[in-house]
């Protein structure tokens, strides 16, 4: 076997431009995001697309939220050198397999995504029966798909996508994935082996197909893995050729389950805008310090002196997050014995989320003032995007038959 260093993996996500981006996205996805960039080639983009499917009313708050979004990723530190970054909108390939995709997705696959009926009930004030709403996971699908990722970072809410991605990908390859002259290109292609070779590959294949020989498969792999002759595509071939399956067109991503984030809203909930419960990567100082100021504490604490329970504290939930040992033990030891007022207990949570921020804000506004350079960025990014893209989808059409591609 060769010693070629193998292709990085292809890392993809996406987020809806839905507004100001705070401590929680942070903290569950951003941070991740950031590390992945140094060992994967990694795509991430505005899915300004998938903010219609539910803001349909209001696009003039997508178009503003999109760069500000984009600012707050690369104040976070998504580097433009490391990462592709772009607007879902700028790489219509992604509309168009969208399209292609939804042809052979059968209705019962997106009514049975859970996200469908929760989101539906959740934003009641809202009229989500619409096409474009039941097409949400797909779209996703086509997001996916089209760059071939092998890896989607998502939280666990959004597994259920993913696993619909798989289906569909395996369905377009059962379709499609015998390319027109399949089996006379996959001939070609055992002739390019060798005699000695392309005997032994037919014998494996027969004892395989005929009687199931999986050592006879795992025998035909080697004998795959062991040929320099052989280009990637004729090797794709030969593999589906040996298998009795197609050629793989759109390969299955795999969710990587970003850890459950730590960060707690204000008041101990979940950190979400509906719950009205967010720290945001631009507010001031001053606002962190109010907030925290006014964070609800354990209720058994009426004065001063009675003691109190850090395990029935929101505050508590943020010294997990930002404290270290000792903070920690001060905080146990004074809260129990009352020991320490709360408002002496908020100093050191209300420091570590400033010293956070600051370096995001100091770059945020760099980038606030120098929009150019973000739509610069975001150009680029989706002309990179779309060239890969662009080879999928050619490739798709044409294993859809459709001519003159
Ligand atoms: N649905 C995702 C969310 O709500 C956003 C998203 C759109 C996405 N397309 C994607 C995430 C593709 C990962 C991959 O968070
Ligand atoms: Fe919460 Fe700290 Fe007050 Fe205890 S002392 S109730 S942990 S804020």
């Amino acid at each position: 076997m060769s010693n070629t260093p193998s292709h990085k993996q292809r890392v993809l996500s996406g987020m809806r431009p839905t507004g100001l981006l705070h401590l929680g996205h942070y903290h569950g996805v951003l941070k991740n995001w950031v590390e992945m960039q140094h060992n994967y080639e990694c795509f991430f983009f505005v899915a300004d697309w998938h903010a219609l499917t539910t803001h349909y009313e209001t696009p003039d708050n997508i178009s503003l939220h999109v760069e500000d979004m984009a600012i707050d990723w690369l104040a976070a530190g998504i580097d433009p050198k490391l990462a592709t970054v772009f607007t879902q909108s700028h790489v219509p390939q992604h509309a168009e397999l969208h399209l292609l995709l939804s042809m052979i997705t059968p209705l019962g696959w997106l009514e049975r995504v859970p996200t469908y009926k929760d989101q539906q009930e959740k934003l009641k004030e809202r009229d989500l029966a619409t096409y474009g709403f039941l097409g949400y996971p797909l779209l996703q699908s086509a997001d996916i798909l089209i760059y071939k990722a092998d890896l989607v970072p998502v939280g666990e809410d959004q597994v259920a996508h993913i696993e619909l991605t798989r289906e569909v990908a395996r369905r377009f390859n059962h379709l499609y994935g015998r390319e027109t002259g399949f089996e006379e290109k996959a001939e070609q292609a055992i002739s390019k082996m060798g005699k000695k070779d392309a005997k032994r590959y037919r014998d494996l294949r027969r004892q395989y197909q005929e009687k199931g020989d999986a050592e006879a498969l795992a025998a035909g792999h080697a004998l795959l893995e062991a040929q320099h002759n052989v280009s990637a595509d004729d090797r794709e071939r030969l593999l589906g050729y040996l298998e009795g399956s197609g050629k793989i067109i759109l390969p299955e991503p795999q969710a990587a389950l970003t850890k459950a984030s730590r960060m707690p809203g204000l008041d101990g909930q979940k950190m979400s805008k509906s719950y009205n419960n967010t720290l945001s990567l631009r507010e001031t100082p001053a606002n962190v310090e109010k907030k925290i100021r006014t964070m609800p504490t354990d209720t058994n604490r009426v004065r001063r002196t009675d003691p109190g329970d850090p395990a029935r504290c929101p505050v508590w939930q943020f010294h997990e997050v930002y404290s270290d040992d000792k903070t920690k033990q001060w905080v146990q030891e004074g809260c129990r014995s009352a020991g320490i007022g709360c408002i002496d207990c908020k100093q050191p949570v209300i420091a570590a989320v400033q010293a956070e921020l600051a370096p995001i804000q100091q770059r945020a506004a760099e980038f606030e003032a120098d929009r150019t350079r973000v739509r610069d960025i975001l150009r680029e990014g989706a002309e990179a995007a779309r060239k890969v893209a662009a080879a999928t989808m050619a490739e798709v059409m044409s294993a859809a038959r459709f001519t003159h591609y």
